[in-house]
């Protein structure tokens, strides 16, 4: 979404002191707006996700008539319009850099009564989205997509959806939740199975605006015909977010940090475990529920890291956390070795071919395979790196510098504000050096 090219300078750095909180989830922040616009009545959000990527799915909502109030920053009140109350849009709807906000968009946006268009930034009209016009269209839906299935999506409304039973290629949250928000406008009852469970915000937060859905580890099924009632929601601290501190508080000696109220939903926490197994010291406090998510305090020290096999069955519980994963194993001592994780090259860049790239030019030594990558850890290196303006990428590669034995310049930075807005300034409160380049 953002145009503007800006490049950080990431210098060695640390340790990391203080207590810090990060912004709010991403996954939670893009599903309380949406299901808060179809329910009927009015729903706060607290916690809201103040970032690029969420700010764009609440835009597309008052395009289709819903009012958004922001009373003050992270609060947002819905005057949700009912599930039949969205308005057509004048014009194209922009998802940003939102590969969430654009599949989940897909879904909902098939049962409405009229026609949109949804379209996206550089990098994520690049991204593949026959994932879910296939099982739409298997609904009933018609979507029409550039060659190779790619954006701008031209949703056609006033279609008869039907219930499917549909059994997901790949792990993906997002093409089970795109399913399941068509779902809302189906006749009939429609069944999700994954071959993996993922995040299941979507089935948790349907459930509490009312609607009668049974979800459990991999399947959900919901039934045609209810109607969703508001409710407040409560965002957690987004994990994601929090694991560039947690790698960065574990390598960088001296580290001793307190991480407040992160959302530790078992399927977002992959790289706590791959952590803990490479010999990190971070501990859980005052483990509590919020808004029907569970969140603790983390107290990370730094920990000399070893490399490990990732396990192949954390891959869905950690796949938005390998770019920072990377530079703990180049951190690390010995080799770590990263496999079934193909979905990363389709991901806001290719973030095998980014990481691998980038962490090369700082001389570590990394092979890249077709589903992940071989990372030997020692000593990291200064120099220029590229992150595809990916936020990850370039958050990664601030904390490498932190080790690095000379500054980083990393191309492309602007993106981090899609998902962790704020990034540079709380990296510099707890002890990292990162400044806009000159
Ligand atoms: C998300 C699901 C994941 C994740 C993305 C957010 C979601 O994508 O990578 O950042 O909110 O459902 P996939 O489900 O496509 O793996």
């Amino acid at each position: 979404m953002t145009t503007e090219r800006i490049d950080w300078i990431s210098r060695p750095a640390g340790p990391l002191t203080g207590e810090i909180t990060v912004p709010g989830d991403k996954s939670i922040s893009h599903r309380a707006i949406m299901l808060a616009s179809l329910a009927d009545g009015d729903s706060r959000i607290d916690g809201f996700l103040e970032g690029e990527d969420t700010r764009a799915t609440a835009a597309i909502f008052a395009k289709m008539g819903v009012r958004i109030d922001s009373p003050s920053p992270s609060r947002r009140i819905v005057h949700g319009v009912g599930l039949h109350g969205l308005a057509a849009p004048d014009g194209v709807l922009d998802c940003g850099n939102a590969g969430t906000g654009m599949r989940l968009l897909a879904g909902l946006l098939a049962g409405q009564a009229f026609d949109t268009t949804l379209t996206g930034d550089a990098s994520l009209r690049k991204r593949p989205m026959r994932r879910v016009i296939e099982p739409l269209s298997a609904m009933g839906a018609r979507i029409d997509a550039e060659p190779g299935g790619l954006p701008p999506l031209h949703i056609h409304g006033r279609s008869n959806l039907h219930g499917v039973d549909y059994e997901l290629p790949v792990a993906s949250a997002q093409v089970k939740s795109a399913v399941l928000l068509a779902g809302l406008y189906a006749d009939g009852e429609t069944v999700v199975r994954e071959p993996h469970p993922t995040r299941d915000y979507t089935e948790r937060m349907l459930a509490a605006f009312g609607w009668p859905i049974g979800f459990e580890p991999g399947r959900a099924r919901l039934p045609g015909g209810h109607r969703l009632r508001a409710t407040d929601i409560v965002v957690p601290a987004d994990f994601s977010s929090a694991a560039f501190f947690l790698v960065a508080a574990s390598i960088i000696p001296g580290s001793h940090l307190l991480l407040r109220a992160v959302g530790l939903n078992p399927r977002r926490t992959g790289l706590l475990d791959a952590l803990r197994l490479m010999g990190a010291d971070i501990r859980e406090h005052d483990t509590r529920e919020q808004g029907g998510e569970r969140v603790a305090d983390l107290e990370v020290r730094h920990a000399p890291l070893h490399g490990i096999e990732v396990p192949v069955e954390l891959v869905p519980d950690m796949i938005d956390e390998f770019p920072i994963l990377f530079v703990a194993a180049a951190a690390a001592r010995g080799t770590t070795t990263v496999r079934g994780a193909a979905e990363l090259r389709v991901k806001e860049s290719d973030r095998i071919a980014m990481m691998a790239t980038g962490l090369a030019a700082l001389g570590v030594r990394i092979a890249e395979t077709p589903d992940g990558a071989i990372i030997e850890g020692g000593r990291i290196g200064g120099g220029e790196v590229d992150s595809a303006t990916d936020h990850r990428i370039a958050m990664s590669f601030v904390v490498a510098a932190a080790i690095a034995d000379a500054p980083v310049r990393i191309h492309d930075c602007a993106n981090v504000a899609t998902s962790f807005p704020g990034f540079a300034e709380l990296a510099r409160a707890c002890g990292l050096d990162v400044e806009a380049a000159e």
